[in-house]
């Protein structure tokens, strides 16, 4: 079995995180403290004991309400520090970062604010932090088409450099991937890849339609595609990664306990599968924890978890140079 300080010092890349997910208790009373505005929880350790969910919704709700304390840059950087701080004791040496803009301009945030602040953060994050980073903009797939188009038009306008993909998150079922063709169509347009969560809640069908009609990199999640044996076999041939995110699938009832998350077996049908931690505030634990999580519930050895970090790099939109470096120091952990 392996020890847990090497599934935490192995450098590794996180690829499937959403910024709003790390925000932990303690930095959510502060920041609302600053703002003037109230937490509907009395404390810290009232607000960390409702985090309990029976599926992705009810998550969500907590989520929402949560990051809805955030109101300026500065409240944004801060955000982002502490996850950049708290990535580097997990071994993370580069990260590509989901942020949910709609989350923040439906409440009447600009999307500048958000944008502006998250980056002051990214553009110091490697001197201080020792980790490159990526900025990948998510849709609220429960929200309309027209709207993620919106989104899409004023984040190309305000430093679209600045974005390396787009996403799909939020409510799954009901809401398939093909609802985005067009948005994700303009997105490639423009130059940008792209990523949809998919096969979490939902069914392989709408892995499939990441695939085909959004064209994405990676899939988020695409743990259900296992029920699918074709699609297996496509994304193994077509070595599609998927960004798997045990100890969320644990506390989003996806799966009822570690010990029974298919992430072993992912592995032992050839699928390039990496781990990540979703919303570590949320769910237990952050990169490191997770690999350590499952080396420990699944018996996976020191090999399986470089196996594991390799194909973090080799996922990740990190270009060639870079990516090799990063890999050479996977084989001195
Ligand atoms: N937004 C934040 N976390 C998410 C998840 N696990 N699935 C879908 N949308 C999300
Ligand atoms: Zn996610």
């Amino acid at each position: 079995m392996a020890d847990a300080s090497f599934a935490h010092r192995l450098p590794k890349a996180e690829l499937h995180l959403h910024i709003e997910g790390t925000f932990e208790p303690e930095l959510i009373f502060e920041i609302a403290e600053r703002n003037k505005v109230t937490v509907p929880y009395p404390s810290v350790d009232a607000l960390r004991r409702a985090y309990e969910f029976s599926d992705l919704q009810s998550f969500l709700n907590l989520y929402y309400d949560a990051m809805a304390v955030l109101r300026t840059e500065q409240d944004f950087a801060d955000l982002a520090h502490a996850y950049l701080a708290r990535a580097k004791g997990q071994g993370v040496v580069h990260a590509e970062i989901f942020f949910d803009p709609q989350a923040h301009t439906a409440r009447g945030i600009p999307y500048e604010v958000v944008s502006d602040g998250l980056w002051s953060a990214l553009r110091e994050s490697e001197r201080r932090y020792g980790i490159s980073s990526k900025l990948i903009l998510c849709f609220l797939r429960d929200l309309t088409a027209e709207s993620a188009m919106q989104t899409l038009e004023t984040a190309l306008r305000h430093h679209g450099d600045r974005i390396v993909a787009v996403g799909l998150d939020s409510a799954e079922v009901g809401h398939p991937p093909t609802k985005f063709r067009h948005v994700f169509e303009r997105a490639r347009a423009e130059g940008l890849l792209t990523v949809a969560h998919a096969g979490e809640e939902g069914p392989p069908e709408y892995v499939w339609e990441a695939l085909d009609v959004l064209k994405v990199s990676r899939v988020d999640h695409g743990v259900r595609s296992l029920e699918d044996p074709k699609l297996v076999a496509r994304l193994r041939d077509e070595k599609i990664p998927l960004t798997v995110c045990p100890f969320s699938n644990v506390k989003l009832r996806v799966v009822d306990t570690l010990r029974d998350h298919p992430l072993a077996r992912m592995l032992e049908l050839g699928l390039h599968a990496t781990v990540n931690s979703d919303d570590p505030a949320y769910f237990g634990g952050y990169v490191g924890d997770n690999l350590a999580g499952v080396a420990d519930a699944l018996a996976l050895d020191d090999g399986t978890l470089a196996t594991l970090a390799r194909n973090s790099f080799t996922a990740s939109f990190i270009d060639a140079p870079t990516r090799d470096r990063y890999l050479s120091r996977v084989a001195e952990a």
